[in-house]
């Protein structure tokens, strides 16, 4: 089967095309032809090994030290069941399925994963391949905004980066938790982040947020972008300020805010577990959820879709067509 490889960290001409040989799933594991993956923040940040300031030594340690050790990159996935393991009781041969795979693995037209791991049917009428963007950014949000962020109803919310992958999905799960959510982004997005429902929308090349007298309850920086001595003026008296992005300082600044603070600066890896996707499920079945992808590309343009991605313009997911 094809996988595209890539055997350095680096630029994007590491990646490359190969035969590599098709995986055999075991008892628990499910066969998928894959029909589209992502390229993601993730992947460009592990190919490049550009990680936030503290975090390069950790991700050499768990990635490879001098190599990668994972030479497959992509970590979301539509496809269709081909083989199911002996034990398998929840799926069956041709069924439509998408996922995330923490792993890595995706850039490849078979992977195999546990029934138990996070893969669902789809099962609303979104095509496979918008499906297949849907769970890096939809999870992260969840986690950050449910989780982390204790997000209630009526609760006004601050989105920044509001039409990049976390963004979209941040956006729209803040309004499905019954917040009021005010999107951050830039003139050519305004439009795109209306549509997700944002009840307010600032362009930041216009109005500089950090002077906003406004207080919300949840400010979600996606984009790394808000300092925390800044993003404490905007928040009510027991306000959370997420980090999606954080380095080292950010981290101590997280800990600092918890011993100390009534205002919390709040950072993880976010993790998410079979009924997190299962909800996301839902909420795209029911159109509360819709994804957004903003450009496709074949396998055979992967550096090209990297390129694009490391722009940091990218609305919501970049595709990558793999099988048809
Ligand atoms: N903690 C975790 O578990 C976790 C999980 C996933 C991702 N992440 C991190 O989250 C970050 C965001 O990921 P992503 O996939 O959402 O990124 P992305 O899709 O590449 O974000 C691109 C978007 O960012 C916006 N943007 C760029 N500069 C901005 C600024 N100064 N202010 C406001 N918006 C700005 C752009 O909008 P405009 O063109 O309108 O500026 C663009 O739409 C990444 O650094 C990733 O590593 C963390």
């Amino acid at each position: 089967m094809k996988a595209i490889v890539f055997k350095q960290y680096g630029q994007t001409d590491v990646l490359h095309m190969e035969e590599i040989p098709k995986p055999k799933p075991k008892k628990n594991e499910l066969l998928i032809k894959v029909i589209a993956t992502t390229v993601t923040t993730a992947d460009v940040r592990i190919r490049g090994l550009d990680v936030p300031f503290g975090f390069r030594l950790i991700t050499k340690l768990i990635f490879g030290f001098f190599k990668p050790s994972k030479n497959i990159l992509g970590v979301e996935f539509s496809g269709i069941v081909e083989e199911i393991g002996e034990s398998v009781k929840e799926f069956a041969i041709s069924d439509e399925v998408f996922g995330s795979k923490d792993s890595f693995g995706c850039y490849a037209e078979y992977i195999v994963v546990p029934e138990t791991s996070l893969v669902t049917k789809r099962t609303s009428n979104v095509s496979l391949e918008d499906m297949a963007g849907t769970t890096f950014g939809g999870l992260t949000s969840l986690i950050y905004l449910r989780n982390l962020g204790k997000i209630k109803t009526g609760q006004k919310v601050l989105i920044n980066g509001a039409s990049g992958c976390l963004g979209v999905y941040g956006v729209q799960l803040a309004k499905y938790f019954g917040a009021e959510v005010t999107g951050v982004c830039s003139t050519n997005n305004v439009e795109l982040v209306k549509s997700l429902g944002a009840d307010h929308v600032i362009d930041y090349t216009k109005i500089n947020i950090t002077e906003l007298a406004e207080e919300f309850d949840i400010i979600y920086d996606t984009v790394g972008k808000i300092l925390f001595k800044d993003g404490k003026k905007m928040l009510k008296e027991n306000g959370r300020f997420l980090l999606a992005v954080a380095d080292i300082k950010d981290y101590m600044i997280v800990l600092w805010s918890f011993l100390f603070q009534k205002k919390k600066a709040v950072a993880s890896v976010a993790l998410a577990k079979k009924d997190d996707i299962l909800l996301l499920q839902e909420l795209i079945n029911s159109g509360k959820i819709k994804p957004v992808t903003d450009r496709y590309y074949n396998m055979s343009q992967i550096s090209e879709a990297h390129e694009y991605v490391e722009t940091a313009r990218k609305k919501g997911s970049v595709v990558i067509r793999v099988n048809e």
